[in-house]
């Protein structure tokens, strides 16, 4: 059988593997943290690795995503590239240090707990995974990895997608074993049996606890987008294929709609907003913008399609926020200043990193208030990693539909951003995010960067709370059960305030 090299910063592997494998599931079942938000139908030119030897030749797809240059220097598309004989692929780092956000910042309470030995809270989120383990004296180890669920497309919808086209068991079984990677790992670095975890809380979007469930997501993705499965469930390990003990109580906390998940119940919990009388708003952002508004006793909810440029991907050099991605970006002395996460060569830029170089590039005046570049030349950022004017364009779509989701909700509860308290963000790219830099693009009202309060992996440490004390479950269903949802897609506002929102 051909023998496979692959190269990275942490050294060498070699496989063998059968003549005629796709180099992408050749380097996905290896751990690399490879790109594919098209799902391997060679569209979007993401899935690059340079690979050498014994290769099927280029296909129609890869000479139309692909220069001559890179070609001739090895750079394939890993979806249309197979294996015929021995060859060598220069891959980027396993999962190391990055922006995977595990930690979040919650209250005292008191404890009641759902587990009797240990538990887990686990966040599905659709790019990224999160675990912690809890004993009778608070966490013992936590575990970040990336969605593998990602090689059937970035967003959600490619995922119901896939799901309706026959993928359901495919779906389910990759992100279940992945989890269940993650609870071994808790259970390892505790020093205990994967199988004394005789609990888990498991949360995610609307979306995600489907795929995960293996419940039909078809409604989600149709109008009038009425999920027919709400969750606020529970099942036993068993039945999710988890290693925990197989009579574990495996808790699915309720969702609030086919737009706002469970994810946005537990961030709510930890938040604690819903707990005081002021006004406050809080949003999570990924591939999509959920987000909740807490104003006399009501509480109000949307989310907006954000696409996966906050996401990293999508973007001509997007990634994930994992070594090698530029995470961070300032103007100097007329030029942009770049940091990369484990400080090793650029490969990429994260949404944190986007967010910042739009910001900058508009001071340094490179681009005017429509968004469009003084020069045809794309933007060099380190190494090859460059932003071109696609790049602008998809942070500009991404970013006026969270403006817009956030300023429609002001005005569904007839108040202005003058009149919030709090401004909450949740989630993993929140927690990287400039604040400053943010409100300059125009991803919030000015007005709210001066009342943010950035709570890190809240729906994880919702998740935990519900696992530590389980008279949060009977509360968190209420308030998902009690709250409203607006439907962006046909809301007047929403379309008006999208167009005014684009402006830089
Ligand atoms: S081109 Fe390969 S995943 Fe999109």
């Amino acid at each position: 059988m051909p023998k496979v090299t692959f190269i990275s910063q942490n050294g060498e592997t070699v496989i063998t593997a059968e003549s005629g494998a796709l180099l992408s599931d050749l380097l996905l079942s290896g751990g690399s943290p490879l790109e594919m938000p098209c799902g391997g139908k060679g569209r979007c030119g993401k899935c690059r690795v340079r690979a050498e030897g014994a290769l099927s030749k280029a296909t129609a797809d890869e000479a139309a995503a692909l220069r001559p240059d890179e070609l001739s220097a090895g750079i394939r598309l890993a979806c249309c590239t197979r294996l015929l004989g021995d060859a060598a692929v220069w891959t980027a780092n396993r999962l190391e240090e990055g922006q995977i956000q595990a930690e979040g910042a919650v209250g005292f309470f008191t404890k009641k707990p759902y587990f009797r030995h240990y538990g887990a809270a686990v966040d599905i989120g659709t790019t990224t995974l999160a675990a912690r383990l809890y004993g009778q004296d608070g966490p013992v180890s936590s575990a970040v990895s990336l969605n593998p669920q990602r090689i059937f497309g970035a967003d959600v919808i490619s995922r119901i997608h896939a799901a309706m086209n026959g993928k359901t068991e495919e779906l389910a079984r990759c992100v279940r074993e992945e989890i269940s990677r993650l609870l071994v790992k808790l259970a390892d670095d505790a020093g205990i049996s994967v199988e004394e975890i005789d609990a888990a809380v498991i949360t995610g979007n609307t979306a995600m606890l489907h795929l995960f469930a293996k419940a039909d997501p078809s409604p989600l993705a149709a109008a009038p987008f009425q999920a027919k499965e709400l969750f606020g469930k529970t099942g036993e390990g068993k039945d999710f294929d988890l290693p925990c003990h197989p009579q574990a109580k495996i808790y699915l906390p309720r969702c609030m709609s086919a737009f706002v998940g469970a994810d946005i119940t537990t961030a709510l919990l930890a938040s604690g907003i819903c707990d005081r009388d002021e006004t406050a708003l809080l949003v999570d952002i990924g591939t999509n913008g959920e987000m909740a508004l807490w104003h006399q006793g009501n509480l109000l909810c949307c989310s907006t399609a954000a696409g996966p440029a906050f996401e990293g991907a999508g973007l001509s050099c997007g990634m994930p926020g994992v070594t090698g991605a530029i995470d961070r970006i300032a103007p100097e002395d007329g030029k942009l200043a770049v940091h990369v996460i484990g400080d090793v060569p650029a490969a990429g830029i994260c949404g944190s990193g986007v967010v910042d170089a739009v910001a900058a590039i508009r001071q340094l005046g490179w681009m005017d208030e429509t968004g469009r570049l003084s020069s045809e030349e794309d933007i060099s950022l380190a190494g090859s990693v460059r932003i071109i004017q696609k790049d602008i364009r998809m942070v500009q779509l991404a970013k006026s539909a969270v403006c817009a989701g956030v300023k429609t909700l002001l005005d569904t509860a007839g108040i202005d951003a003058a009149s919030l308290h709090t401004f909450a963000v949740a989630g993993g790219f929140g927690s990287y995010l400039n604040l400053s830099n943010a409100a300059r693009i125009g991803l919030y009202p000015p007005e709210l960067e001066k009342k943010a309060a950035v709570l890190g992996n809240a729906a994880l440490s919702g998740a935990a709370m519900l696992l530590e004390n389980t008279d949060f479950i009977s509360r968190s269903e209420q308030a998902a059960h009690g709250s409203d949802t607006v439907d962006l897609s046909v809301n007047p506002v929403f379309m008006e305030q999208y167009i005014e929102c684009m402006e830089f």
